[in-house]
């Protein structure tokens, strides 16, 4: 039976001398007053109280000292450990609370800054120009009318003189709100409004109204099915084409420039007799690309006009639908397409930009609330 410790070695077990053991932990106190944040703090943990750390491998040292010698190396070794293991907690305690601290400084928020700095928005060019158009009407002296989208049947189609077998009735054409026998449609075109206003109102009546209308048409670079009309209704003594005319050229050269006309051309609208076709002058050649093929305009496809709206004069049997004396009064109205206002207007290709909501399109329009 071999004897106790009888593989002593005095050279081994140096690191449990007194002056060894204190400048282990002095070095470790060292250490860890010099951390200055929780993961130095980590490293000189490992280093000097870890598994592998000179106090834990003297204190396994101390085995092998002869039993006289344990009991007082033991407790120097216990002592350091302890003093460092007490040590590591205080300034754990103290690096948590800088960090804490810091945090509240880093993170704070400042509450009195400002909120609005995203971008507010602005209305959209449809709407903006609605309302010029609207504006053009008000300054010769109109009145802006409304009416409801979702709207009577008899208003948007019987009143207006169009037969219940008229091609734009039947389903392709018109959104029902619930049944065709329901009687009540998305309306198709601002029309109905000049019977509203008919109904209500008693001669003279001087009338522009912008509004939403309604087709089912597939959304394509030319079609949406929500789109756009200006109505435009004049009731009065002695009215004619002439003012018609008169007051389509003032409209155009107000949307347009001074200087661009419109030129009517016949057609057939059951609520208007007689009917015409509004075209606008190219705004662009100004009709010189007529006939000169070096000089072709993609604005107006050489034509010189570009189709813009239908016109006419009110059909007497609307006047008397309305209860207006067809003798006494005449009238004119005009229906123009928004959407393509300002495609011309402001050469947009692409009806699709117009309900994308992609502020690429509506920026250059600016930001007008
Ligand atoms: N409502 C017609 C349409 O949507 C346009 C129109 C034509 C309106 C002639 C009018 C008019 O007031 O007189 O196609």
């Amino acid at each position: 039976m071999s004897a106790p410790n009888s593989n002593y070695d005095p050279v081994e077990v140096t690191a449990l001398h007194a002056d060894e053991v204190e400048q282990f932990r002095d070095a470790a106190l060292e250490a860890i007053s010099a951390a200055t944040d929780l993961d130095q703090l980590r490293v000189v943990r490992t280093a000097h109280a870890g598994d592998r750390s000179p106090l834990a491998l003297a204190n396994r040292e101390i085995g092998a000292l002869p039993p006289q010698a344990k009991a007082e190396a033991g407790r120097r070794v216990g002592q350091a450990r302890a003093a460092i293991t007490a040590a590591l907690q205080q300034r754990e305690v103290e690096l948590l609370a800088e960090r804490d601290a810091r945090i509240l400084v880093d993170e704070t928020v400042d509450v009195t800054l400002p909120w609005d700095r995203l971008p507010r928005g602005a209305r959209h060019p449809l709407t903006t120009l609605q309302e010029r158009i609207a504006d053009v009407f008000v300054a010769m002296g109109y009145e802006v009318a409304e009416g409801p989208e979702v709207e009577a049947e008899w208003l948007n189609f019987d009143a207006l003189n169009l037969d219940p077998d008229h091609p734009a009735r039947t389903m392709q054409d018109t959104f029902w709100v619930e049944s065709p026998e329901s009687g009540v449609v998305l309306r198709t075109q601002t029309s109905p409004v000049q019977i509203r206003a008919m109904l209500t109102r008693e001669p003279p009546i001087y009338i522009v109204c912008p509004g939403r209308t309604f087709r089912t048409d597939d959304l394509d670079a030319t079609h949406t099915p929500v789109f756009h009309q200006v109505e435009g209704l004049v009731v009065d003594e002695g009215i004619t084409m002439a003012h018609l005319k008169g007051t389509l050229d003032a409209f155009v050269g107000a949307m347009f420039g001074a200087g661009i006309t419109s030129r009517i051309r016949p057609a057939y609208f059951p609520f208007t007799e007689p009917s015409a076709e509004v075209d606008l002058q190219c705004f662009v050649c100004g009709g010189a690309s007529v006939g000169d093929p070096d000089n072709p305009c993609r604005t107006c496809n050489s034509e010189g006009w570009i189709e813009w709206g239908g016109c006419g004069v009110v059909n007497p049997r609307v006047l008397v639908a309305c209860g207006i004396d067809p003798d006494r009064y005449s009238g004119f109205a005009f229906g123009i397409g928004i959407e393509r206002t300002l495609m011309f207007r402001h050469d947009v290709r692409d009806m699709r930009d117009m309900v994308e909501g992609d502020v690429r399109f509506t920026l250059p329009f600016g930001t007008e609330i």
